[in-house]
């Protein structure tokens, strides 16, 4: 029940995030469990530091240090973000570099309507919701049918579920269903062949117009993608790339030599030579290791329906010229 609202204490039914040594994991807080043989037995949660009794956490509060047989770790209420690094996959999922930017170009604020195909592991799911929710909603969708039932059962357990309506559906053959014609803000699609829900993204999509965007990794499914939005009267179309590039201050010691006696050297009272002493400066660093390519980003806008049909006219009679004209040619 921890997505919903921030709370001071942890309660039976919880998920949490066990903080240990830079390492996040998700704990759902049940006092017990089933093993493999369908016994009911004691939730135990095994850490690198140790066994953890899941019950002893009922109570205490968010941001707790808890002790451990070998180290300790902290408890803290879980954000979409933390669960996009704890959640078990059950597909790809996308992250939070490519998530915010997500968020910002389909323009979401609360109260918006958004569409999501598909579910998959939930990921972008979780940020959708606490980006438009209370009186907004998102309807998201997925054609496995288990995917489907388990981001549901992950919802309700998390206490999220007035705001999302996850539905096991095939979007590229079925749509997004009537009800939901004319009723979005905004639609995203991460499916291997985007260009095929388009169409269904147009329906759906509010007579005053809406954002489109499209995850893909390979740059031939965003080509594909680009051509069908332009066919179906999207303007603004750009792909991009989110690429992070982290930075860390900290501080280095370096040898450093003192110069001076150069200066000095063929004049009459040389400088001594000094041994290089150790200096300690604040520098950016870069790690590492960098985050490579994800996917790519589509963002479109489809402009509001009566300019939608002006542009439909302006085309078919510019299709109608063309067609004069090389009769017109023809004949001569
Ligand atoms: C890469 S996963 C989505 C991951 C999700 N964005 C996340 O962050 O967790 C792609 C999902 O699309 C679903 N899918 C593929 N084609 C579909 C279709 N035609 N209709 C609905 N879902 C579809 C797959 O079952 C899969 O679960």
């Amino acid at each position: 029940m921890s997505f919903r609202n921030y709370k001071d204490k942890v309660d039976e039914g919880d998920t949490v995030i066990l903080y240990l040594s830079n390492n996040l994991y998700a704990i759902d807080v049940k006092t017990e469990v089933k093993n493999k043989k369908g016994e009911t037995i004691e939730n135990v949660f095994q850490t690198p530091f140790g066994a953890l009794k899941v019950r002893n956490l009922i109570g205490i509060q968010y941001g707790s240090r808890i002790e451990l047989s070998k180290g300790w770790g902290h408890i803290l209420q879980p954000t979409p973000e933390m669960w996009s690094l704890t959640l078990p996959h059950r597909t790809q999922i996308i992250y939070t570099p490519d998530i915010s930017m997500i968020l910002f170009q389909l323009d979401l604020v609360p109260g918006c309507v958004v569409i999501e195909a598909g579910t998959g592991s939930g990921s972008l799911t979780h940020a959708l919701i606490r980006r438009v929710r209370p009186e907004g909603h998102v309807y998201t969708f997925d054609f496995h049918e288990h995917r489907s039932k388990i981001a549901r059962e992950e919802f309700e357990a998390h206490d999220v579920a007035d705001f999302v309506t996850a539905q096991h559906r095939d979007i590229i053959r079925d749509g997004f269903s009537e009800e939901l014609n004319g009723k979005a803000d905004a639609v995203f699609l991460d499916l291997p062949s985007p260009w095929l829900g388009i169409s269904h993204a147009v329906n759906a999509i509010k007579e005053q117009g809406g954002r489109f965007c499209s995850f893909s990794p390979c740059i031939e499914q965003v080509q594909r993608t680009c051509l069908v939005l332009q066919e179906n009267g999207f303007q603004d179309i750009n792909t991009m790339e989110i690429l992070q590039r982290e930075l860390k201050v900290t501080k280095r010691t370096i040898p450093v030599r003192d110069l001076s006696f150069l200066k000095h050297k063929s004049s009459e009272s040389p400088v001594e030579e000094k041994p290089s002493g150790d200096t300690s400066y604040v520098v950016a660093a870069r790690p590492v290791s960098t985050p490579g390519h994800t996917g790519f980003l589509t963002v479109a806008t489809l402009p509001p329906a009566f300019a939608r049909s002006k542009a439909k006219k302006a085309k078919t009679e510019d299709s109608e010229d063309t067609d004069t004209s090389n009769v017109t040619h023809g004949d001569r």
